[in-house]
């Protein structure tokens, strides 16, 4: 290679890892994995020494990328440095040389850990209390997240025990694999894009504006390094994970001392195979020189310590052959291709299709039929296609094709907004009808026992039905001649559709199945417009002024009910006598009768939810933002610039006390 060609290999390998790290830290979103990551990583670091062409923005030069401009940027004073990885045992005997040569000893000890698969995170308490929550951005400073950070059930709002002044942690944000399977579960059910794996949910997560939405996340802690102004010569990592421990800090059950590297490979060939049976996702061990003493002698390298290294686990995967590409119709209409392979064992399970996403990704990935491919399980559970085995092959088939036309009703595919997914707008489509229903029938919705996809397969492909407000037209007789179903399961069927009529109406709406509109968003509609008629007639502003309701939510909503068919159907479910009207509560008093409160800040002793039904308790309701309609601001400490709005437009600001006093209640 001549310096000419080496310059033009080093363009493009920075262009491709500046793009990565942008995917991996700022969207979440990474298209290749760590270990090809490093690989090139490691590519560019060798030609910008060989060839001189070292440069301060490269990516060989920082840690992760710039912090997201959405959060107040934060400098950690200490900066939070990435760790180099090995892969096999020569690569962590190497380390363990390289630290004892330059320590010309080895009077020291290693600390093993598992490396857990989330998003590092920095937290800083001052006398006991959790002042600053941060992401690790691009390892000298990241995002202020504390809000967000103050939802995690795990991380302590106060210290407990002897704490020093200034408390610093440091440690890893995740979410449990089972948890995670039912966010995308979830997500899936509100026409959301899946997450690829925890990691990536994690993150996502984390940097999300409305911390109400991450309280709502499965998000769990550990922590994995301390920093104090209390300076201990002695002090150990061993150590320092009993202080976080006693402090009240999560602290994985997980670390052991090792005397040598022995034992250290002894400690990772036990936790290789118990990797699997823990509830959280761990892509390997890290490996840290115990005593802190000889931290500084060891130093860093521009982003990693010399005192500490991770060794991967090998990840579980597989290579299998694409028999076929197809298109499946989601309930929304979202067109998602799927890889049929030939069946092949990973991780335990049988693998016989993976979601290839969208276009896009079966694109950048170029996977075609025919193609020998390695897949793998993201987060051990969802089967993904890493890559195509031997793309340069000569006798592949030709390259994917989206069809412009729905693969089951033929109607011309669009693509709404900037979705990088394809979609069926016909609200006829077979498929989306029979996953409509089926929605209609779940059990968070309309809750109608034996009305799983196969019966209503049935029901639709005989006519009976071609909507969920047909169902209640449904006879016994016209159920009896369908396969396997008997007299009494018929009866039971019709008697659990009528009885679905007395479902409250946040469940109704929550079942009509609105892109975005999941069941918390459904019961908020329903407290705010009490009857189906006034969410129906209900324009993109007014929904806008509910708390969880934003303009996408609102948009969907409003559309959905500009829809000539949904609102027949809804006539329909009306003539058939379901709840289209909020129940009315008990209401303590009608001290608050109809007056709208903005909430600020946070109240001495009741939380934000607490308060909001005390206002409805009394007749009153709650909306997020202070307009000419509000009637009194509910403020506390820290109050934000609802306050000024408030005091602007001469509107009531009460404190907690005044607010108790107000419908005479305790405090
Ligand atoms: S120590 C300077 N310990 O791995 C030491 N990191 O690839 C760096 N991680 O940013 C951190 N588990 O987010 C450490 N037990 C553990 C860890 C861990 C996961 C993450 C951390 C770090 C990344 C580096």
């Amino acid at each position: 290679m001549n310096k000419q060609e080496a310059k033009k290999r080093v363009e493009e390998l920075r262009e491709l890892l500046d793009k990565a790290n942008k995917a991996y830290y700022q969207d979440a979103q990474p298209f290749i994995s760590d270990k090809e990551f490093d690989n090139y990583l490691a590519e560019l670091e060798k030609l910008e020494e060989e060839y001189d062409l070292v440069d301060p923005q490269s990516p060989t030069q920082r840690v992760g990328g710039e912090p997201s401009s959405d959060f107040e940027t934060v400098e950690h004073p200490v900066p939070l440095l990435s760790l180099d990885n090995t892969y096999n045992e020569d690569e962590l005997n190497d380390f363990d040389r390289r630290v004892r040569d330059i320590l010309g000893h080895d009077n020291f000890t290693y600390l093993v850990e598992l490396k857990f698969d989330g998003a590092a995170i920095r937290l800083r308490y001052e006398n006991g209390a959790l002042v600053l929550g941060a992401t690790r951005g691009d390892g000298e400073s990241g995002d202020d997240i504390t809000r967000n950070i103050k939802t995690i059930k795990d991380i302590p709002l106060h210290l407990d025990d002897d704490f020093p002044d200034v408390v610093e942690v440091r440690g890893e944000a995740y979410i449990e694999r089972e948890a995670f399977v039912r966010l995308n579960e979830h997500r899936e059910k509100q026409g959301l894009n899946h997450f690829a794996n925890p990691r990536n949910s994690t993150a996502g997560s984390l940097k999300m504006q409305d911390p109400r939405e991450v309280a709502r996340r499965p998000i769990r802690f550990f922590s994995f390094d301390l920093l104090t102004d209390d300076t201990d010569a002695e002090i150990t990592q061993y150590r320092k994970m009993k202080l976080l421990d006693k402090f009240g800090l999560p602290v994985c059950e997980h670390f052991k001392q090792c005397t040598d590297i022995d034992e250290v490979h002894t400690q990772i060939d036990e936790w290789e195979s118990l990797r699997h049976d823990l509830p959280f996702e761990t892509d390997g061990v890290v490996i840290k020189v115990n005593e802190e003493k000889y931290r500084d002698t060891l130093g860093t390298t521009s982003k990693a310590p010399r005192w500490a290294i991770a060794y991967k686990f090998e990840a579980e995967q597989a290579t299998t052959v694409v028999k076929d590409i197809r298109l499946q119709v989601g309930r929304l209409g979202k067109i998602t291709p799927v890889a049929d392979f030939k069946a092949v064992q990973l991780a335990g399970t049988t693998v016989k299709h993976a979601s290839l996403h969208n276009e896009d990704e079966i694109h950048r990935k170029d996977i075609r039929v025919g193609d020998r491919v390695v897949v793998e399980k993201a987060g051990e559970i969802i089967p993904q296609v890493v890559s195509v085995v031997n793309p340069d092959r000569e006798d592949r088939a030709p390259r994917f094709k989206m069809p412009k036309y729905c693969p089951a009703c033929n109607e011309k595919l669009v693509k709404l907004g900037d979705d990088v997914d394809w979609t069926c707008i016909n609200p006829g489509c077979p498929p989306q009808v029979r996953q409509r229903i089926e929605h209609f029938a779940s059990r968070d919705a309309m809750d109608i026992d034996g009305l799983g996809e196969a019966v209503v397969d049935q029901l639709v492909s005989e006519q009976l039905i071609s909507n969920y407000a047909d169902l209640y037209d449904l006879t016994k007789e016209q159920l009896l001649p369908l396969e396997r179903i008997a007299k009494k399961s018929a009866q039971n069927l019709i008697n659990a559709i009528e009885e679905s009529k007395s479902q409250p109406l946040d469940r109704v709406i929550y079942a009509m199945g609105i892109r975005f509109v999941g069941k918390t968003v459904a019961r908020d509609l329903a407290n705010a417009f009490q009857t189906m008629e006034a969410l129906m007639d209900a324009n993109q502003e007014t929904m806008e002024e509910i708390d969880s309701i934003g303009p996408k939510i609102a948009q969907s909503v409003v559309e959905f009910f500009n829809q000539k068919h949904n609102r027949k159907i809804v006539a329909k479910l009306r003539n058939h006598g379901l709840n289209l009207v909020m129940e009315q509560k008990q209401k303590a008093s009608q001290k608050l009768d109809s007056k709208t409160f903005v909430l600020t800040g946070s109240l001495p002793s009741l939380t934000r939810k607490e308060a909001t039904q005390l206002i409805e308790k009394h007749g009153g309701k709650t909306t997020s933002s202070v307009s000419g309609n509000t009637d009194y601001l509910l403020a506390g400490d820290s109050p934000g610039s609802k306050y000024d709005e408030a005091q602007k437009l001469d509107i009531p600001i009460l404190d907690q006390d005044t607010f108790l006093d107000l419908i005479d209640e305790k405090p």
